[in-house]
């Protein structure tokens, strides 16, 4: 048993599972994605970690805590946004239209959506989680019974085709939880691009976007005072210790959310309280003190700046739906 210095963590030889081995190819090359990603976003001279891996079981029921809480505003608006406006919704979306979701979540955004279409003749989730994509598609399944539902295991960013039955006609697809937040001007037009292939000729896509407002509001809904939102941070550390046999103390940094003006996002740091060494497999991380880890941006918008996005990827705004405060916009887009 080591131990890091100052560090009240008991450090032990995690014994890695087969898939997170590292293969150390013609020098540098790793194969297992997370090991692959954190190797590369800790090398780099601005430490990064992609914030995909915040998803683990444990950061996906922290992500769910954080939507309780009373800073964070966007789930509350966004599905007071699709109650209170149901009707223009189903206005806005064709008769019996076959629902696309690209990144289906908890689902339950997804139900009140169905239950608001008229007659909706399909439903196709697209995740890279296959346990919660089954999950989700059987509850879906029972609550409409007459609804063809069509899981396809995918991450969405990738480029795929979508297996649809019938006709091209008459698709919807909807991107909600201010995801779209999450990816860089040009994943974003991939995606928005992909979306418009897969939609067909008169396809429609509903994307929840958070709006821009006054920094604060923004940065405490990311920085919460139970500290959920810092937990949630920390928890990929925590995932690379024993997923990777890290020896990341996590006492050692601090969670911190900071506005990147320039690119209008809320940012999520883990930034180091010391001058320290951490190791994995391997591999050797120094920190200097207040240096930080990158784990997550996520982008604020204004009608006009999603507008110009959304153009990017060949779709125009019709249609903007807000909660009471105007905090969350849901965006209906219709092809250009
Ligand atoms: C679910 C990815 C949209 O960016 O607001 C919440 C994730 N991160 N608190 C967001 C998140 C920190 C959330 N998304």
């Amino acid at each position: 048993m080591i131990s890091a210095a100052g560090c009240s963590r008991p450090v032990s030889a995690v014994p890695l599972k087969a898939e997170n081995m590292l293969h150390a190819i013609d020098g540098d090359v790793v194969e297992n994605a997370f090991a692959r990603d954190v190797v590369r976003g800790l090398s780099a001279a601005v430490k990064t970690l992609p914030s995909r891996w915040l998803y683990n079981e444990r950061g996906s029921e922290l992500f769910e805590e954080i939507t309780r809480q009373d800073e964070y505003y966007l789930t509350r608006a966004e599905t007071s946004i699709l109650r209170e406006r149901q009707r223009d919704i189903a206005d806005f979306v064709e008769s019996g239209t076959i629902l696309v979701e690209y990144g289906a979540g908890a689902g339950v955004k997804t139900e009140l959506l169905l239950a608001s279409l008229r007659a909706p003749r399909g439903y196709v989730p697209i995740d890279v989680a296959d346990t919660f994509l089954a999950e989700t598609s059987r509850r879906i399944a029972s609550r409409f019974p007459s609804l063809w539902v069509r899981p396809v295991e995918h991450n969405f960013l990738d480029l795929f085709e979508i297996p649809f039955g019938g006709s091209g006609d008459g698709r919807t697809g909807f991107f909600p939880g201010s995801t779209m937040g999450n990816l860089n001007s040009s994943e974003a037009k991939t995606l928005l691009m992909q979306m418009r292939r897969h939609l067909g000729g008169n396809g429609r896509a509903i994307i929840g976007v958070d709006l821009l407002k006054n920094v604060d509001t923004l940065l405490r809904a990311y920085d919460d005072s139970a500290g959920v939102t810092a937990a949630f941070n920390l928890n990929i550390l925590e995932r690379i210790n024993a997923e990777l046999g890290g020896d990341f103390c996590l006492e050692k940094f601090k969670h911190v959310a900071r506005w990147n003006e320039i690119e209008k996002a809320v940012e999520m740091h883990l930034v180091s309280l010391c001058d320290q060494r951490v190791t994995f497999y391997g591999w050797t991380f120094d920190f200097r003190t207040s240096e930080s880890i990158h784990t997550e941006s996520s982008r604020k918008y204004t009608a006009e700046s999603f507008e110009r996005l959304a153009r990017s990827g060949g779709w125009k705004v019709a249609e903007l739906w807000q909660d009471a405060d105007g905090l969350f916009g849901m965006f209906g887009l219709i092809r250009c």
